[in-house]
């Protein structure tokens, strides 16, 4: 069985060579074959024969309406082996849906156009084969036929692109001159080209050597559902990601390292002697002990990394570029927990393999990041086990695919930094002050009047005998996050430091107030999940744009409006008002007097 998916355009023939592969090895049931003529007369672009693009296309409305299935697999076989081929449909290639279908795959077809050869989107397309660890490429010249067959134009493609597959770690690409269109070297060789003597398209298929044997890797299950349907029973469901396993054998959960041994393998079928990679199993242990949800049951003697930093190959996925700071959600298994890109290395350049410096990645980028997690998770390099090695980055207010990636290694500083137990603690620091931590954490446009209220608010918790402390974006801009201006990026970081700097000052035992515009949604989330439930009250100034550029207590507005500012909050930079604040205040209607109070009363101090 050979998974392989193919990557080009609709304009580089792909739906017409994969409607011929179909054609030629009689994969077609009558009725398919029936609609494929009807429509070829009817609307086909072909004028004699039968338009295999329609065939494909017209799978691909179908598929269009149930919008969740973003890849295609279409089965078929010939008498040496059977063939899943990876589709990826659409009239765009979504890189998004080209990686989810690669992952599984384990060789590619990349189509280009012999007029065109080798472009930036071939590239991408080779680039992101090799991320996702396809050994096995084979480029399909196509459209041979609009060239005359001429032997020069080939070579010329053959050598660049084997040259760019080579430097991508693709050891022996194949390369076949072919028309889709007439079928030349699609099935069978050609007499179009008598200069060329490799296999046509499918006797490479049929013959290519794929190492793809996940069971001989390591066992690893990652579980998705802790099965009870009554209390004498608790089992742990999953589909086993790598390797075998049976009855007796010693297991280990990760991340929590817990070991027990395998006391059943339940299926709907029965129990099963022994199981492996791509099976749904139902594993029972011998021991109570706790497994949940995100867990990695693996083999005790061949252990994956557990770590909560990492280094890994990403692609960007979305219209957003990538923030550095910002906690998006990352999937590994079956586990999803927050993250963090802590830093980017470098970005690909997909034409020549290069590094270039990035500060960020957009659409369809791909570079090299180091990572943080919420809490440790268990993985291996993708290199050693792509089942186990990659990971999906998602954006958490849109729940949107954002990014993929492909982990290398743990980074050593998670490993060797400990966290430090201390014998004075946040409680009895508090006890001390005689109170309860909290953050005041004031949102709003510039000028809305937050410092000045939080000042007031500061004001009269002193003077109650309260221990406060104020951060007002202004001063801390002035020392801590002098390095940042107002781009996207930075104004993630400058959160990212401030409610760090306020989760220490609330373990210190005080009042914190925070006075930053804050115009991200995503970051005073991030913010409020630091601190534990009710600790955290956020209160939005609220007040209009206009009435804020009416104030322009600092000329600020006007110097924005007159092109001498970029992103100024509200102008050219977005402000995303707070759904659900502990506290609104409207400033039109409410005294920055009336306004302490009420905080005051919130705090309960
Ligand atoms: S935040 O967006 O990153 O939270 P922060 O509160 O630290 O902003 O800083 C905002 C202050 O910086 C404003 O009150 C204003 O005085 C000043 N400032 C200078 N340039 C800008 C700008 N482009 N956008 C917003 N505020 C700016």
């Amino acid at each position: 069985m050979l998974r392989f998916i193919t990557c080009g355009s609709v304009d580089d023939g792909k739906s017409t060579l994969i409607g011929r592969l179909l054609y030629d090895t009689r994969s077609l049931h009558a009725d398919q074959l029936a609609t494929l003529e009807a429509d070829s007369q009817r609307i086909g672009t072909q004028a004699c024969g039968l338009d295999f693009a329609l065939l494909v296309d017209g799978l691909a409305a179908e598929r269009e309406q149930a919008i969740t299935i973003d890849v295609a697999y279409r089965h078929f076989s010939t008498p040496r082996r059977r063939f899943i081929v990876v589709d990826t449909p659409g009239h765009e290639q979504y890189t998004r849906n080209m990686v989810t279908g690669a992952t599984t795959a384990d060789a590619a077809v990349l189509l280009v156009d012999a007029r065109l050869g080798m472009t930036v989107q071939t590239h991408r397309h080779a680039c992101l084969m090799a991320l996702v660890g396809i050994r096995h490429v084979l480029l399909a010249v196509n459209k041979m036929d609009t060239m005359g067959w001429s032997q020069e134009a080939f070579a010329r493609i053959e050598r660049e692109g084997r040259a760019a597959l080579q430097a991508l770690g693709i050891a022996e690409p194949a390369c076949v001159p072919l028309s889709a269109l007439h079928g030349d070297n699609v099935v069978s060789p050609s007499g179009a080209a008598p200069w060329y003597a490799g296999p046509s398209l499918l006797e490479w298929l049929e013959t290519v050597q794929v190492d793809g044997d996940r069971e001989r890797l390591p066992f690893r299950l990652p579980v998705q559902a802790v099965s009870r349907p009554h209390a004498g029973f608790r089992g742990y469901a999953g589909t086993i990601a790598s390797g075998s396993v049976r009855p007796g054998d010693p297991v280990c959960v990760l991340p929590s390292g817990v070991q027990s041994k395998v006391a059943r393998i339940v299926t709907h079928a029965g129990d099963l002697p022994a199981a492996v990679a791509g099976q749904a199993v139902t594993l029972t242990l011998e021991s109570e002990i706790d497994v949940g949800r995100g867990d990695l049951l693996c083999d005790p003697g061949r252990r994956p990394a557990v770590a909560d930093q990492a280094e890994a190959t990403l692609v960007w996925m979305h219209e957003a570029p990538l923030l550095p700071g910002r906690a998006y959600l990352a999937r590994i298994g079956t586990r999803t927990m927050s993250c963090t890109i802590t830093g980017l290395k470098h970005r690909i350049d997909v034409a020549t393999g290069g590094q270039l410096a990035a500060r960020t990645l957009e659409l369809n980028d791909i570079g090299v990041a180091t990572l943080a997690f919420g809490e440790p998770v268990a993985f291996d390099p993708y290199a050693e086990n792509r089942a186990t090695g990659s990971l999906v980055l998602i954006d958490r207010f849109s729940n949107d695919t954002v990014g993929a990636g492909t982990l290398h290694f743990a980074l050593r500083r998670s490993q060797n930094v400990h966290w430090q137990f201390l014998d004075v603690d946040k409680g009895q620091r508090a006890a001390q002050k005689a109170q309860r931590p909290r953050v005041l954490w004031f949102t709003g446009l510039s000028g809305a009047g937050k410092s000045t209220i939080a000042n007031l608010v500061e004001r009269k918790l002193h003077a109650m005998g309260r221990h406060t402390y104020l951060l007002d974006g202004d001063n801390v801009r002035h020392g801590l996050n002098r390095d940042l201006g107002f781009r996207d990026a930075d104004r993630v970081e400058n959160i990212r430091r401030v409610a760090e700097v306020a989760k220490l000052m609330t373990d210190a035992g005080l009042i914190v107030l925070v006075s930053f515009i804050s115009p991200f949604r995503s970051e005073r989330r991030m913010a409020r999940e630091l601190f534990p439930e009710g600790e955290f009250i956020e209160v939005f100034v609220d007040t209009t744009l206009a009435e804020a550029e009416r104030r322009d207590t600092k000329g600020l507005y006007a110097k924005a409006r007159r092109g001498e500012l970029a992103n100024f909050t509200g102008i050219d930079s977005p402000y995303e008002v707070p759904e659900r604040p502990e506290l609104r205040i409207d400033t039109a209607t409410t005294s920055a007097e009336a306004a302490a109070d009420l905080v005051i009363e919130r705090l309960g101090a």
